[in-house]
């Protein structure tokens, strides 16, 4: 068999992240030449959240920096590009524009083929960059900041979604759940570093949904049950925050592991895919494997931590096995807020 070898030159900036990457990329695997995520989280700390025209204008001074220290560390030249990938969606539209301008800017002047890619199916590519022979049909489950999805992956590019959060996506419940515990942005590692020291079983929190039928999530009820018990203090102690931390993302671990083992059951997956920003907590990776052993055969991938969060490294992944698609044209590069990856 002939393997088909790229060099590719991936760019991400959906949110606050300015990310590029630059992978050597056949069917016998990813290697990672470059891989550099500038983050913006110090600027928007103190607004609890991500500005999105801040962090537009930070991606905007941040780009040109990212880049050129990628194709430093690559020890490439822009000749050797084979094919360029940018992040056109799902995201906030200021960081996203700013990311596709940049790469339309970029491919034309170098005159190089491109492909925009959904930040989503990105997120379940960051399984390829370390496992190229991954078997479908997959399920994976994708918990991040905005998303909270089940979905069977049939091949490549042909996906069916099981089920979805009705309201807050996993992320954004992390990271409201440590605002209501005076905790800093983003929620989710603050937690999951301080849950060390709590005990899980302290506060019975709900476990939304988690005897529904269906494969849909919900987590805001979740977050008002936190709210109402911290309300009930007149101060929240450091062992009060972390009890708190460790039952509430108990309860978040045992929804997404037992709706998403019960959907790889009934569709009788070969491979189960973790992926997204909260697939870097540790609970949920620990439990997620031990429980994925009652799966006998179904292989359990779950990325590197750095390949969790928001990276430009999965952009290129999921891009090569899109390489043979027809609108690989600077032209065609459209940025898409509310982009769907399937309906
Ligand atoms: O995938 P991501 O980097 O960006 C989006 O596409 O949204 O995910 C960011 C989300 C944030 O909500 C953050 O709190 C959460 O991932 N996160 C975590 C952890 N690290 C990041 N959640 C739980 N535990 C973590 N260790
Ligand atoms: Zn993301």
């Amino acid at each position: 068999m002939k393997f088909i070898y790229m060099k590719i030159l991936a760019i991400e900036t959906s949110c606050d992240d300015t990310a590029v990457a630059i992978l050597d990329s056949s069917e016998q695997g990813h290697k990672i030449l470059a891989n550099i995520v500038s983050s913006q989280i110090k600027i928007h700390a103190p607004f609890g959240g991500v500005v999105p025209n801040l962090a537009a204008r930070e991606h905007l001074k941040n780009l040109p920096v990212v880049l050129k220290q990628a194709f430093f560390e690559s020890k490439l030249k822009e000749k050797d590009i084979d094919l360029m990938a940018v992040t056109i969606g799902p995201g906030l539209i200021p960081s996203l524009l700013v990311g596709t301008n940049f790469a339309k800017a970029l491919a034309y002047a170098w005159q190089k083929p491109i492909i925009g890619i959904n930040h989503m199916e990105a997120h379940m590519y960051a399984n390829w960059l370390k496992n190229p022979n991954i078997q479908f049909p997959a399920l994976c489950l994708i918990v991040s900041g905005g998303h909270t999805q089940l979905i069977l992956m049939k091949n490549h590019g042909d996906y069916q979604l099981l089920g979805e959060t009705r309201d807050d996506a996993a992320g954004e419940a992390f990271d409201k759940v440590a605002k209501l515990l005076g905790l800093c942005y983003p929620g989710g590692p603050i937690i999951s570093k301080i849950a060390q020291a709590g005990d899980s079983d302290k506060f019975n929190l709900p476990r939304p949904m988690i005897n529904s039928k269906d494969y849909e999530f919900s987590f805001s009820g979740l977050k008002t049950a936190v709210l109402y018990e911290v309300k009930k203090q007149k101060r929240l102690n450091k062992k009060y925050i972390a009890d708190m931390a460790a039952s509430f993302q108990q309860a978040v671990a045992d929804v997404l592991i037992f709706k998403t083992l019960k959907a790889a059951k009934e569709y009788k997956v070969k491979s189960l895919l973790l992926s997204g920003g909260v697939a870097a907590n540790p609970l949920l990776r620990q439990n997620l494997s031990l429980k994925a052993r009652e799966l006998k055969n179904t292989k359990l991938y779950i990325p590197d931590f750095a390949f969790c969060t928001d990276n430009a490294a999965m952009i290129g992944a999921a891009a090569y096995y899109q390489r043979n698609r027809k609108d690989n044209h600077w032209s065609q590069i459209q940025a898409n807020a509310n982009l769907r990856l399937v309906d």
